[in-house]
């Protein structure tokens, strides 16, 4: 007696101990009603239980009676119960693809003091689960189903059906991915319909802590039946489905000695007509047999043969459906029959049935609820916005619209009248079908975003009359009215001009003919004249010192360089005027115009689904941050809140070197063989300082004539580096990075190694090379590589015919064959034959020098070029 009771005492505190480290790691387990702050765990289960107040942000808090309290545990005490709307919907944070049985559990303890019973509807997700009906007030129920989340974000929701207000009092999340078991065919969610303890001697519903997985193992017993109690107790051998020792030593067995199990059971729905079950019966002998002894028998489901010739071993025996039965909605029938050869009558341990649940409705499509979400922060918009905005469409978001065929999208917004404030929020932007966006008689401030336009194709009705908003319209937005493509609504906003000089000036300085531009004008205009005298006196100041070799502190000459870190998306919505300008897309969002104290920037807003993880995302950024060279576009900061992820780097006026080589648009400049050469000693640059300058190398693995970008003055700077790890591929067409580099620029050893080394960038970078001499695309009309091309002309001996015919031979024909000799090296079929940055710098300046040397000829004297020289030397980012 002493001896049980110290064992006893001896499991319970060791179990204590694992409870509190790993032992509920995939629990979930929620009091509903639970004041916050009034987490605790569980005395008769050991469950940590924790409020849900941030789980939900409706209905009222009630107990049930003290009577109801005390009978049962303690998750029940609480209820949370929903008097008003007709949805009332909890978001719960889980892992996708992670199978969990998710439990809902319901005592009713006349909190309302009605006595009166309700039934109501619970919802998971967009599918009705059950129709919760309450038969008595002491008596608590539960709903269980087997579901995989394929978000990371579960709805369950409680829906007056007229028949009394929903409640609830506690919702448990149990991970169930271990061993491979309960599989089924296809990706089905399932009701746990039984869960039956055989034998049991104590009449109490096992589970946490004797179920590591809290499955509820409800005692049975027959008055025909007999129980039978293990001989072999704790030593009986677990198997896949780790059934509690309790539930597994005890079985059931016939009174009569030759007999048979029967039991029944009805199906969930009584008006469906297929109804389709998984069974799990498990077994273990549970007695010593004698030589002359045999236990065998047959098991038939609606008379049925389920298995034949079953003798249970001595460790615990599971059979299962590999795929599903169809069975009847009432009195199914479970047979277990003795064979004639068996001297003893058959017996089972436990028992579990599932039934399909035919979840089938759509959900909204992810990207519009996490838009449509956002803006219901932003804008905190209350009334029924709970749970999938569109489906099922009786409880669609107030204010929405929605397209019902194929994939679920929203195509229509209305805010009208609700008193909103602030900017017009860049989310709607992401609901990319919208049709129709009324904001009309609202607060809303600042200018209308050009996103408007460009994020959305199919708007067709905009009204944003009676707000506060200020600023130019977009013209495009005027020319889509004008072209009777789009509804516009703008009245009484004062402060919205068509053109002309408007009372709020917009940061945008774009080329618009009105006074204010050519105010802003003269004053940059003065600005630039006022840097240029400053950066000759520092030219100067540096000539000065050059010779004694004092180390020059070049942070303090970067004006952003104490502002590097982290920015909140209120600060990114101020900098780029929200959102104002456009300056290009990519597969991984789109890039903005912006304004950090006077200095421009370029803010790349990610989308979501573009960022693969978080963390290694997040570790990346901080990592690249500290990464400067006067030849990579310098990371300035960062933006991570609410799911909006931006990333700010310094402005680069003239765009990247893709669009001067092509002369695509009005502001290219064409440029001459010197401006290539220096172009690409300043990529070089840039990557030979990625490959040897930074620890741990970066390997850029995109470069390529987009990734290079230009300044004011033209020096070329690296973007997009080293972050190519953290996104997924995208498949837009006009991707700018992806993750294994960009066809044309990809080295021919990636296909067999699928590895990207420093030798890939050098191969990249022998195109990069190639474009700039020859001015040709990466493939031919006649689909042969650049490289290839480039060879069979060389062999020929023809120079003049690979070197961009453009400029008119104006270039030193030896720097030519250099850089030619030096492109050819770089595309080497095999990395080995490849050179190193290192080299390809030293070479490629040597070029350049004869080509500056051929210019200045004469014309300019050498202390010139020595100055030009220092001003690239000068610049903020030092190695
Ligand atoms: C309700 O359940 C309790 C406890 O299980 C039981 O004692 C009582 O008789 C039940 N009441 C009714 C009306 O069935
Ligand atoms: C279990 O419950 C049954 C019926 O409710 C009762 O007859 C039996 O005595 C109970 N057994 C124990 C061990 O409590
Ligand atoms: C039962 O089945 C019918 C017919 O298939 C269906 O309309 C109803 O929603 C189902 N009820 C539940 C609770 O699943
Ligand atoms: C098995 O053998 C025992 C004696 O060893 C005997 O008492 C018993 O009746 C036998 N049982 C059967 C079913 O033959
Ligand atoms: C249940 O199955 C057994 C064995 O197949 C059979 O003897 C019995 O009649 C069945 N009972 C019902 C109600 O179908
Ligand atoms: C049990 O199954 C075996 C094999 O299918 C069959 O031969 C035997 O007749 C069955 N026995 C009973 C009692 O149904
Ligand atoms: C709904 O979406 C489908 C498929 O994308 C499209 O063909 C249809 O025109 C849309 N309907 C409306 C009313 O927008
Ligand atoms: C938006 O809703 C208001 C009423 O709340 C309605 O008057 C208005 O017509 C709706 N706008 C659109 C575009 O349907
Ligand atoms: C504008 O909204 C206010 C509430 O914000 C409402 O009282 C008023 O009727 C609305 N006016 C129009 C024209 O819809
Ligand atoms: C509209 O905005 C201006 C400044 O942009 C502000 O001075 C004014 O008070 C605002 N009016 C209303 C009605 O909010």
């Amino acid at each position: 007696m002493l001896l049980r009771f110290l064992f006893v005492m001896l499991e319970v505190v060791t179990s204590g101990l694992l409870v509190q480290t790993q032992l509920q790691s995939g629990f979930i387990s929620i009091d509903c009603g639970l004041p916050e702050g009034k987490d605790y765990t569980e005395k008769t289960t050991g469950i940590n239980y924790i409020s849900d107040a941030n789980f939900i942000d409706s209905g009222v808090s009630k107990t049930v009676s003290n009577e109801d309290k005390i009978s049962h545990q303690q998750q029940l005490s609480y209820v949370r119960s929903f008097p008003n709307g007709m949805r009332n919907c909890y978001e719960i944070s889980v892992k996708s693809a992670t199978k969990y049985l998710i439990r809902a559990s319901f005592l009713y303890g006349n909190y309302d003091g009605l006595n009166e019973l309700p039934q109501f509807d619970i919802h998971l997700g967009t599918n009705l689960w059950d129709t919760v009906k309450i038969s008595n007030q002491s008596q608590s129920i539960y709903r269980e189903l087997m579901h995989t989340p394929t978000l990371n974000y579960v709805h369950i929701c409680l829906v007056n059906t007229g028949k009394g207000v929903p409640f609830i009092s506690a919702i448990e999340f149990r991970n169930m991915d271990f061993n491979n078991v309960y599989q089924t065919s296809g990706a089905t969610t399932l009701a746990r319909l039984v869960g039956v303890d055989f034998g049991s001697l104590t009449n109490v519903t096992y589970r946490y802590i004797d179920d590591l997985h809290d499955r509820l193992w409800e005692p049975y017993s027959n008055e025909h039946w007999t129980q039978l109690n293990t001989i072999f107790s704790d030593d009986l051998k677990n198997n896949d489905w780790e059934l509690p020792k309790s539930v597994i030593k005890t079985a059931a067995a016939p009174k009569n000695a030759k007999g048979f199990l029967n039991f029944y059971f009805d199906a969930l729905n009584e008006t469906a007509t297929h109804q389709l079950c998984y069974f799990y019966l498990h077994f273990a002998e549970v007695q010593k047999l004698a030589p002359n002894e045999t236990r065998e028998f047959n098991i038939t489901i609606n008379g049925n043969s389920f298995s034949d010739l079953l003798q249970p071993p001595n460790s615990i025996y599971t059979i299962y459906s590999g795929s599903s039965y169809y069975v009847f909605v009432k009195n199914n029938n479970i047979s277990l029959v003795q064979t004639k050869a068996s001297t003893l009558p058959p017996i089972i341990n436990a028992l579990e049935i599932y039934q399909v649940k035919d979840f089938s409705q759509l959900e909204t499509q992810p990207d519009d609820v996490d838009a449509v979400t956002n803006i219901k922060k932003v804008y905190r918009v209350t009334h029924n916005w709970q749970g999938d905005p569109c489906a099922p469409v009786e409880f669609m978001w107030e204010g929405l619209n929605c397209n019902f065929s194929g994939t679920l999208r929203i195509t229509s917004l209305n805010l009208s009248s609700r008193g909103i404030i602030g900017h017009i929020a860049i989310y709607i932007s992401k609901l990319t079908e919208l049709e129709s966006l009324d904001l009309s008689n609202n607060s809303l401030s600042g200018n209308i975003p050009v996103f408007l336009v460009e994020n959305l194709p199919s708007l067709k009705v905009l009204n944003l009359q009676n707000n506060n908003l200020t600023g130019l319209i977009p013209k495009a937005l005027l020319q889509r009215s004008s072209e009777g493509i789009l509804s516009l609504r703008l009245e009484q906003n004062p402060n919205l001009c068509e053109s002309g000089p408007c009372e709020q000036q917009t940061k945008d300085k774009s080329k618009e003919n009105n006074s204010v531009v050519y105010v802003l004008a003269s004053v940059s205009a003065f600005l630039m004249l006022l840097l240029v005298v400053l950066a000759a006196a520092n030219i100067i100041y540096i000539k000065k010192r050059k010779p004694d070799d004092v180390p020059f502190n070049m942070k303090s000459g970067d004006p952003l360089e104490s502002k590097r870190r982290q920015y909140s998306f209120d600060e990114v919505v101020n900098m780029t005027n929200n959102f104002e300008r456009i300056l290009g897309r990519g597969g991984f969002g789109t890039v903005y115009y912006g304004i950090i104290d006077d200095i421009p920037v370029a803010v790349k807003m990610l989308l979501q689904s573009s960022v693969q993880g978080h963390q290694q995302f997040l570790a990346e950024v901080k990592f690249l941050m500290r990464v400067h060279h006067r030849n990579l576009t310098s990371l300035i900061g960062y933006c991570n809140e609410d799911n909006n992820i931006g990333l700010i780097y310094e402005y680069m006026a003239n765009g990247n070197l893709n669009e001067h080589l092509l002369g695509k648009t009005n502001r290219t400049k064409f440029l001459t063989w010197e401006d290539r050469l220096q172009i690409a000693v300043d990529v070089a640059q840039g990557l030979e300082y990625l490959h040897n300058g930074c620890k741990p190398p970066i390997i850029h693995r995109d470069i390529k004539c987009a990734n290079i970008l230009l300044n004011e003055t033209f020096q070329a700077k690296l973007a997009d580096l080293g972050l190519s790890k953290s996104f997924i591929k995208s498949g837009d067409t006009h991707v700018s990075t992806v993750v294994a580099g960009t066809l044309g620029y990809l080295d021919p050893e990636y296909e067999t190694s699928k590895k990207l080394t420093e030798k890939s960038d050098v191969y990249s970078f022998g195109v990069v090379l190639l474009k700039l001499i020859t001015g040709q695309a990466t493939t031919l009309s006649n689909n042969a590589h650049i490289s290839e091309w480039v060879g069979s002309v060389v062999a020929r001996g023809d120079i003049e015919g690979i070197v961009e015919p453009r400029l008119e031979r104006d270039f030193d024909i030896y720097s030519a064959w250099k850089a030619v000799e030096i492109a050819m090296a770089c595309v080497s079929i095999t990395s080995k034959e490849r050179p190193c940055m290192r080299d390809v710098v030293v070479e490629l300046k040597k070029c350049l020098a004869v080509e500056s040397a051929r210019k200045n000829v004469g014309a300019k004297d050498s202390n010139e070029l020595l100055t030009m020289n220092l001003v690239t030397e000068i610049s903020p980012v030092a190695r």
